[in-house]
Order: structure tokens, then sequence, then C-alpha cells
């Protein structure tokens, strides 16, 4: 696999050294943010980015998301009408790319390491755990979102809670694995075993997402935001 991508590689090699940091192949969608087709990765010299920082900036996304969530919360609380399609998009995002893609990278290829190393089990025990509780809260706020009106008030406040529930579990799943979690993979895998993987994920994200599937998913969610209003981020400044 070493000779797919020979020029990525030594960079790589070079930005371990040189950073000292979690410096391997990244998914595929990072390199194509920067250079399509990925050829031209030797063209941008070392803009190659790691699975652990591509890991968080899928965590990203996720935050994005929660804002939206947020959102409609704060619109449930106020008992204001909003558009459930764009709940429902964003639930969907939620199943697609966290769930069905980013979360299996974590339990795939991460957390079956750390156990074999012994190394932080009872965290990714609990991350794990969390995974499956995160998809049954999925599946009742894109059952909710759907049901368009939420005239029962039973129905408004199931979302809320569903809603309240997911980020009240999300915010410190994903703070701990930016911090401990992934901070920790190098540690627990072989240079070889890092390069390997990095091979794995682009090969999975190539079948899910296809060329710039990152920044697709990105664009699709500034799209919610927009319908939401809060796409802005100027409006967040205190005046
Ligand atoms: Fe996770
Ligand atoms: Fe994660």
């Amino acid at each position: 696999m070493e000779s797919l991508h020979p020029t990525r590689r030594n960079f790589l090699h070079q930005a371990t050294v040189v950073c000292g940091g979690l410096a391997a192949p990244g998914l595929a969608f990072a390199a194509q943010q920067r250079s399509t087709p990925k050829e031209k990765d030797s063209d941008k010299g070392g803009e190659e980015i790691s699975p652990a920082e591509d890991l968080m900036r899928e965590h990203g996304v996720l935050n994005r998301i929660l804002l939206i969530y947020d959102e409609h919360l704060r619109l449930l609380t106020a008992k204001k009408p909003f558009d459930g399609s764009v709940l429902v998009s964003a639930a969907d995002v939620i199943r697609h790319f966290v769930e069905d893609y980013h979360e299996k990278l974590e339990e795939n290829f991460l957390f079956p390491r750390f156990r074999k190393a012994g190394k932080l089990v009872s965290l990714v025990n609990t991350l794990e755990t969390q995974h499956k509780a995160g998809r049954e809260l999925t599946a009742q706020i894109r059952e909710l979102a759907a049901t368009a009106t939420l005239k029962l008030v039973s129905d408004a406040e199931k979302l809320g809670d569903a809603l309240r529930a997911f980020l009240r579990m999300y915010r410190p799943h994903e703070a701990r694995e930016d911090t401990v979690l992934f901070p920790a993979f190098r540690s627990v895998v072989s240079p070889h075993e890092y390069d390997a993987l990095g091979d794995d994920f682009e090969k999975k994200e190539d079948e899910l997402f296809g060329e710039d599937g990152f920044f697709r998913v990105v664009d699709q969610v500034a799209q919610l935001e927009k319908k939401l209003g809060i796409h802005d981020l100027a409006q967040f400044t205190p005046k």
C-alpha cells in the first residue's frame, strides 16, 4: 500500500519528526479539499492532515448540527413554529455522516486497538455505549421531526427531551475523544499500522462519500443553517 501515495507518506514521516505529533495519512476527503485530483498532493507540499485532525474536523460537523439542534430546542421552548424538514435533514446528517461513518471509524479502527493494548478501556466502553444511545436518540428525533406539525404537546415534549439528551451526551463525548482518546491513538499503533489505517480510512470514505465528500456535507449543513437563520457567524458576536 505504501506505493499508493508515496509523496504523502514521505511528507507524513517528515512531519512526524518535525512536529512530534499525530502525523499520519488522513482521510481521503481531507486530501481532496486541498488537491483534486489527489495526485496534486505533491504540489501542495505539507498540507496533509492526520487521522486525529480529520476525526476532530468531523466533530466540527457534529458541533454545527448540535447548534442546529440547540436552535430547534429554543424554538420548541418558545413554542414557535418551525419547518420540520430542516431538523429531519440535520438528523440525517447525524445518521449518515456521524453514526454510519465517523463513529464506525472509531468503533472499527480505534476502539479495538485501545482494547487490545489495554489502554483507556473504560473510556472506550463508555464511548461505544454512548454511540448506541445516540443512534436511538437520532431515530426518535428523526421520527418526531418528520411528524411536521407537532400539534401534540406530548410529541413536542418528547422531541425536546430527545434533543436535550443528545446535546447533553454528545458535547462531553466528543470533548473527551478530542482531548483524551485521539491524542492517545498513536501510542497504541505502530507507524506501519498507522499508515495502513490511513488507507483503510480512505477506502471507507471513498465508498461512502466519493470526491469531496466532507465538503459536500459541510455545504449541506451550511444550507440548513441558512434556512434556520443561524448561518451568519457575526450575529453571535456580543454587541
Ligand atoms: Fe465517538
Ligand atoms: Fe467522535
